[in-house]
């Protein structure tokens, strides 16, 4: 039987990085795509040659093009620019839209049926240009961002409970960005209230550490963003998709109507099986933890609007 196929779109840190944790999982055979000539197959060769020593028989293959894609069942799409001096916000948008929107009708051409796992920044409103631009349904079409700021969240309550992050069950939710809810009324260590272990004062601090997590590497880096817990987080979707794990894990999805939220894409918990998003899980939460997620949605409401006049994708 032929291996499944797994599309990685967008050769850079994150997305080699992806192919590399899709290749030694053996979770499928990786086609790499990114524009720059030679790139994408430069690092499918080191990948494959990899292969003997870490043992591993999935092949990598690059290319400048879609048609590779033909036959994948899921693809990652961490394609994008960075924000560079001189760019405001919605000079990204416009940027990382008009990419976005290239690469989708490229994917679709070849691969109409392929699950989408986004990556790309700004997360949300991503999601949402993908949605509109492929045609999908809505559970075929699933964002990355809960995972990786539950990630952070939880190796920060480990560290200061002095424990196994394995220990730390918590959920970031809303968009990905500084208005995001990392949970605290259902957080918990091994079953016990975080509240128990650590004072409302630290864990308001470790809440603004997660929110500012992406930023804090960024600073430390000085030139991009982090990778390996961003392709961890994108494998760990892939593979509840792959396996039909149904996993709950926090995604950025369509909601329409939970949460009382209409027509936004954002970080609630799901179920992620070979369906895609096959249930919203809606979690009771605190009167403030609420109000925060509305907020978190209305702003990703307004890049939306913003971003399918920008491109025309109304
Ligand atoms: P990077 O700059 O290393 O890689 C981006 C790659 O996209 C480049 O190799 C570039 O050539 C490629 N690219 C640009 N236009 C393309 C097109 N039309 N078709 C194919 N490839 C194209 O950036 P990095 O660090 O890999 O990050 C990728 C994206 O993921 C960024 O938007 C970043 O902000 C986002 N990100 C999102 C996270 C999340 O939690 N959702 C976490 C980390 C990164
Ligand atoms: C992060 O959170 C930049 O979105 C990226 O690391």
């Amino acid at each position: 039987m032929a291996r499944r196929k797994i599309g990685v779109i967008g050769g850079g840190f994150v997305g080699s990085t992806t192919a590399q944790r899709l290749a030694e999982k053996e979770l499928g055979d990786v086609v790499l795509v990114d524009i720059v000539d030679g790139m994408p197959q430069g690092k499918a060769l080191d990948l494959v040659q990899a292969g003997p020593v870490c043992g591993y028989d999935s092949v990598v293959e690059g290319a400048n093009d879609y048609s590779s894609l033909e036959g994948a069942e899921l693809v990652i799409i961490t394609a994008g620019m960075p924000r560079k001096p001189g760019m405001d916000r919605s000079d990204l948008l416009r940027v990382n839209g008009e990419i976005q929107q290239k690469v989708v009708s490229g994917i679709m051409e070849f691969a109409p049926s392929a699950m989408l796992v986004i990556v790309s920044n700004p997360l949300d409103v991503m999601c949402y240009v993908a949605h509109q631009v492929s045609g999908l349904p809505k559970n075929k079409v699933v964002g990355m961002a809960g995972v990786l700021d539950t990630a952070r969240y939880r190796a920060f309550l480990a560290m200061e409970v002095g424990c196994s992050v394995r220990d730390i069950q918590a959920m970031v939710l809303g968009g990905h960005g500084d208005s995001m809810i990392p949970l605290t009324s259902t957080a918990s260590v091994s079953g016990i209230p975080v509240q128990q272990l650590i004072s409302a004062e630290r864990l308001e601090a470790l809440v603004d550490r997660t929110r500012h997590g992406g930023a804090e590497i960024v600073n430390l880096l000085k030139t991009g963003s982090a990778y390996y817990a961003p392709s961890a987080s994108a494998v760990a979707m892939a593979e509840s998709i792959l396996l039909d794990q149904k996993r709950i894990m926090p995604c950025c999805s369509l909601l329409e109507g939970q949460y009382g939220i209409e027509d936004t894409w954002v970080g609630v918990p799901v179920i992620l099986g070979s369906d895609g998003v096959e249930k919203i899980i809606e979690v009771e939460l605190s009167s403030a933890e609420s109000e925060a997620l509305q907020a978190s949605a209305a702003a990703v409401h307004d890049g939306q609007t913003e971003v399918a006049q920008m491109i025309n994708i109304t």
